[in-house]
């Protein structure tokens, strides 16, 4: 069981380095300013007893525009997308896109992955390795993007139409635009991560679909994969209070028939058991004392 110790509150000196980072003494920058002392304060704590690295004003911008370059990336990709063409083709328009715009693709040689963006058709869940696959008229297709700019990461991830879709297609992809919506909606400083996860689940199974469990959201900014885990299922009030300058992505993975899936030979791409379609969006949010603000903004 972890115990708050007494000495784990901010005793930065009034002539010490302020810790926002600014290069001013504390006295001169932060110190007694609206809440400095209280957000030192959690950073602290939550850094200590989670793991969670709580983002400042300089490290937002930067997540932002990374942020923004992958959202062009994607817009790139909406642009291009049409039949016939095959999933690599996706692959190099998102690196040399990323390359020529000064960052660098988070995927490529993530933990052995052998491209540059996650790409992901029909009944794959996540983590499709781009290939010679052909998209045909009518399929789903998730790409999933994260750019590092200098030295910040930013996630996000839309599933888009190939052609005309039909009626199935187009449900379950609403469905799980809807789900993320849901998810955000619960973001606010004092809500808990098991409110996010609840109103995901309770939205998509109320759909007739059902919510993937074996990937979860993630906290993002310094690294990838930062801690927490953000389900994308739970009870309500259960979980990590939620904190200003907590940034972390919601992407939930919604199957139209069970939830459970299977991992192919090549060890990274994620189908559904029962070959059903499966759709996703994500979007890398920042935790705010009256909501949230998305870092990769789209309209869902
Ligand atoms: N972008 C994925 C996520 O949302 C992670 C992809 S990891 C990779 O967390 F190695 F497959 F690229
Ligand atoms: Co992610
Ligand atoms: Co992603």
């Amino acid at each position: 069981m972890y115990k708050i110790q007494k000495n784990s509150t901010c005793k930065t000196g009034r002539n010490d380095p302020c810790p926002c980072g600014s290069g001013l003494k504390y006295k001169k920058c932060c110190l007694g300013k609206d809440g400095a002392t209280k957000f030192y304060n959690t950073k602290k704590l939550y850094s200590q007893k989670y793991g969670i690295r709580l983002k400042q004003n300089a490290d937002i911008e930067g997540i932002k525009k990374a942020g923004r370059l992958a959202l062009k990336t994607l817009d790139l990709v909406e642009s291009k997308i049409r039949p016939g063409m095959i999933t690599d083709e996706i692959n190099t328009l998102v690196h040399e896109f990323t390359i020529k715009n000064g960052a660098v693709p988070a995927c490529l040689n993530y933990r052995g992955f052998p491209k540059s963006v996650c790409v992901s058709v029909n009944e794959v869940i996540c983590h499709g390795i781009p290939g010679k696959r052909v998209l045909k008229d009518g399929d789903i297709v998730n790409v999933d993007v994260t750019s590092i700019l200098d030295g910040y990461y930013a996630d996000t991830s839309k599933t888009f139409f190939v052609g005309t879709p039909g009626s199935e297609a187009k449900k379950i992809v609403k469905v799980a635009s809807e789900s993320l919506i849901a998810g955000m909606s619960m973001v606010r400083a004092g809500n808990t991560i098991g409110d996010i996860g609840w109103a995901i689940q309770r939205h998509a199974e109320e759909k007739g679909c059902s919510v993937v469990r074996e990937f979860v959201g993630h906290g993002v900014g310094f690294d990838f994969h930062e801690p927490p885990h953000i389900p994308h299922y739970g009870q309500r009030g259960e979980g990590i209070k939620l904190v200003s300058g907590m940034v972390f992505t919601i992407e939930p993975m919604i199957n139209q028939g069970k939830r459970h899936l299977s991992i192919l030979e090549d060890q990274w791409t994620a189908v559904t058991k029962d070959g059903l379609l499966t759709a996703q969006f994500e979007q890398t949010l920042l935790v705010t004392d009256n909501g949230f603000e998305s870092l990769t903004p789209f309209d869902l």
